[in-house]
C-alpha cells in the first residue's frame, strides 16, 4: 500500500510533533519549522517506523519561507496538509511593536491560506486530500471580557480568520475528494506558553489534540474542538446564531433603532 505524503508545519514541537508521531505508521512526511535540528531529530525517529521524511526548514512569518514551502506543495504529491505552525504574541494591541504585526498576521493567518492554496491543485488533480488547519478556541473569544482570556487582539483576529477560511473552504470543496478540518484547542501543554511567559493550570496534551483531530476526520468533523463534549449541539447553535445575523441583517431598510432623527 502506498503511504500518503503529509506536510506538517510547526513539526519541531508540540502539536505538530504529535501529529507526525500518530501518523508515522502509514505516512511519509515533509516536516516544516525553523529549528532544523529538531526536525532532523524527529525525522530520524519517524524513519524507524519506515517513513520517508524530508526536512524543510522555513520561517513562515516571511514571504520567502512561505514561498519555499508553497513551491514544495506545488509539486502536487502532498495528500495531507497539517497547517499548524503558530505563535501567541499575546499583548494589548497598543503594546505590540508595529513591525511585529505583519509577522504575527503572516504566520497565524496568511501562511495557512498560501499553503492551502499551493496544495489544492495537486489534491484536486488526484481528487484526494486532507487539509487540517490548527486555530484556537480563542477564535471564538472576541465577545469575552474578564481576566481569564489573555490580551489577544491580533491572535484572536488571526485565528477567527482561519476558522472562517477553513469552514468556507470546506463548503467550496464539497463534492471533491478533499476533506477539510479546523482544529480549535483550548490550552495545550506545549512550548507555546514558554514564549509568552505564561503558566497554564489546566491544559490538554498535544497528543490528545492530534488524536482528537484524526478521530474527528474519521467522524467527518469539519470543526474539531478537542475538549467539547456536546460539539454537534453547540455548533448547531452557533450556525443558527450566524444564520440569524445574516438573514436578519440582509435588508434594504434600516433597523428601527436607527430611524430616529440625529441630534442637531
Ligand atoms: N498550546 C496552546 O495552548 C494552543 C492552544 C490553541 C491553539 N494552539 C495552536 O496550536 C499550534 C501549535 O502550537 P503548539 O501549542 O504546538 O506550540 P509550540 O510547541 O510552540 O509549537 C509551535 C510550532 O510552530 C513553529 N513555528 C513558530 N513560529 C514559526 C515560524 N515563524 N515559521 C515556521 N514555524 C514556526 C514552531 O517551530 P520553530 O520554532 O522551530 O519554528 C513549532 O514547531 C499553533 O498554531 C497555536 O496557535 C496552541
Amino acid at each position: 500500500m502506498t503511504r500518503p505524503l503529509a506536510l506538517i508545519t510547526g513539526a519541531s514541537s508540540g502539536i505538530g510533533t504529535a501529529y507526525a508521531r500518530l501518523l508515522a505508521a502509514d505516512s511519509d512526511f515533509v516536516l516544516v519549522a525553523r529549528r532544523a535540528d529538531r526536525l532532523r531529530d524527529l525525522a530520524e525517529e519517524l524513519r524507524k517506523d519506515g517513513a520517508e521524511v524530508e526536512v524543510l526548514p522555513a520561517d513562515l512569518a516571511t514571504r520567502e519561507g512561505i514561498a519555499a514551502v508553497a513551491e514544495r506543495l506545488g509539486t502536487g504529491d502532498v495528500r495531507v496538509l497539517i497547517s499548524n505552525a503558530g505563535v501567541g504574541g499575546y499583548a494589548p494591541l497598543v503594546d505590540v511593536d508595529p513591525a511585529r504585526i505583519d509577522d504575527l498576521l503572516t504566520l497565524n493567518a496568511e501562511a495557512h491560506v498560501q499553503l492551502v492554496r499551493a496544495a489544492l491543485p495537486g489534491m484536486l488533480a488526484a481528487d484526494e486530500g486532507t487539509i487540517v488547519t490548527v486555530a484556537s478556541l480563542l477564535a471564538f473569544s472576541a465577545g469575552q471580557t474578564g481576566p481569564r482570556p489573555p490580551r489577544r487582539t491580533l491572535y484572536a483576529a488571526a485565528k477567527a480568520a482561519l476558522v472562517a477560511f477553513t469552514r468556507t473552504l470546506g463548503h467550496e470543496l464539497a463534492g471533491t475528494g478533499i476533506r477539510t478540518q479546523v482544529v480549535c484547542p483550548g490550552p495545550v501543554a506545549t512550548e507555546f506558553h514558554q514564549g509568552i511567559g505564561q503558566t497554564v493550570p489546566v491544559a490538554m496534551t498535544a497528543e490528545d489534540v492530534a488524536r482528537a483531530s484524526l478521530a474527528g476526520l474519521r467522524l467527518g468533523e469539519a470543526i474539531c474542538v478537542p475538549g467539547l463534549e456536546d460539539q454537534s449541539a453547540v455548533l448547531d447553535a452557533l450556525l443558527a446564531a450566524e444564520s440569524a445575523v445574516l438573514s436578519g441583517g440582509r435588508r434594504s431598510d434600516l433597523a428601527s433603532r436607527y430611524r430616529q432623527p440625529l441630534p442637531q
